[in-house]
């Protein structure tokens, strides 16, 4: 397993276990955990409430061109704005660090 954090408001960063044989996403992992984050089309990368801003990370797979279409699309995204949900949870995701964004 690897260690994901989630940043809080008040600069906290709390670390979230996250296995990398199971396939699941980054938001999968945020779901289950205590951040219920709504994701509300279940992985699709069309609805946005999965957004999260990486603050910190090794090397990450480009977005896909309908990521990347739907992050333009986000008013509070930034340059390193991703849907968690199209983020594979993968041993070079280890030390990640993330923060929720409104949309999620
Ligand atoms: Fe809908 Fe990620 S869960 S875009």
């Amino acid at each position: 397993a690897i260690t994901i954090y989630v940043e809080q408001d008040n600069g906290e960063r709390v670390p979230v276990e996250a296995p990398t044989d199971m396939g699941l996403s980054v938001m999968e992992i945020l779901k289950a955990s205590e951040y219920d984050i709504p994701a509300i089309c279940g992985g699709m990368a069309i609805c946005a409430t999965c957004h999260v801003e990486v603050l910190e990370s090794g090397e990450l797979p480009e977005p896909s061109d309908d990521e990347a279409f739907m992050l333009e699309s986000l008013p509070h995204a930034t340059e390193t704005s991703r849907l968690s949900c199209q983020l594979r949870v993968t041993p070079e995701l280890d030390g990640l660090v993330v923060r929720l964004m409104p949309e999620a």
